[in-house]
């Protein structure tokens, strides 16, 4: 089973207070969601593999660590995932980003997917897939359904809130998947929404309500 990891930094908490806050504007949400991606990635990405590399100081020649050449990719869930990519890539700025596209049909909350667009050697990467939100799991089990399709293998989840219920879901679908998030909230809703949540993060991340 992946294990759930709950990133509970004292300045991801503060900053995931603000976040959650009705009158948080939308400027300030988007601000706010890239720096707990930022933090957070600099967590999740601790178990990057490191080599020796022989470097050349001003002052001797000496044996150092560097990332080993496995290559990373970033995949946003569309549209809330988006919020969460530049928070990423400031820390692996060379990273490849691929992009899948997903909305949950508001009566079942099934997830149908609309668009996916990944790196050709998406079988060769280590990949981050990214989404705000936790809820219902379907459309993260959708995502992680659809990259492992395509023949990747080496996939870890990352979100800001979650509910006990996506979690159980996701874990029983892809035990092989890790998943982090900032906080583990109590439970869902009769509307598929997290309690207490934030609301819908892509509205909030994008003003479009
Ligand atoms: C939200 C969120 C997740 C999904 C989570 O997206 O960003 O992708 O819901 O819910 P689930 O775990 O029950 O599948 P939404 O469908 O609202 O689309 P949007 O990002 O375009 O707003
Ligand atoms: N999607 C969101 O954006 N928020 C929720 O609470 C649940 C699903």
């Amino acid at each position: 089973m992946g294990k759930c990891q709950v990133i509970s930094h004292p300045l991801i908490q503060h900053k995931l207070s603000i976040l959650r806050r009705e009158d948080t504007s939308t400027k300030n949400f988007r601000e706010l969601v890239n720096e707990i991606a930022m933090l957070m990635g600099y967590e999740v990405s601790r178990d990057l593999p490191l080599e020796d590399v022989e470097i050349q100081t001003p002052v001797a020649k000496t044996v150092q660590k560097q990332l080993t050449g496995k290559k990373l990719a970033i995949v946003p869930i569309l549209r809330a995932g988006i919020g969460m990519v530049d928070g990423f890539l400031s820390l692996v700025p060379a990273a490849k980003v691929g992009h899948i596209g997903m909305y949950r049909d508001e009566e079942t909350f099934e997830p149908v997917e609309y668009l996916v667009k990944l790196p050709e050697d998406i079988d060769q990467r280590q990949i981050f897939v990214v989404d705000p939100m936790l809820a219902t799991g379907g459309s993260a089990i959708l995502a992680v359904d659809s990259l492992k399709k395509r023949g990747a293998a080496n996939i870890k989840f990352v979100c800001l809130v979650a509910a006990p219920e996506g979690v159980k879901k996701l874990q029983e679908a892809h035990p092989d998947v890790d998943i982090y998030t900032a906080a583990l909230d109590e439970r869902l809703n009769e509307h598929g929404y997290i309690v207490p949540g934030l609301g819908d993060a892509g509205d909030r991340l994008f003003g479009t309500k």
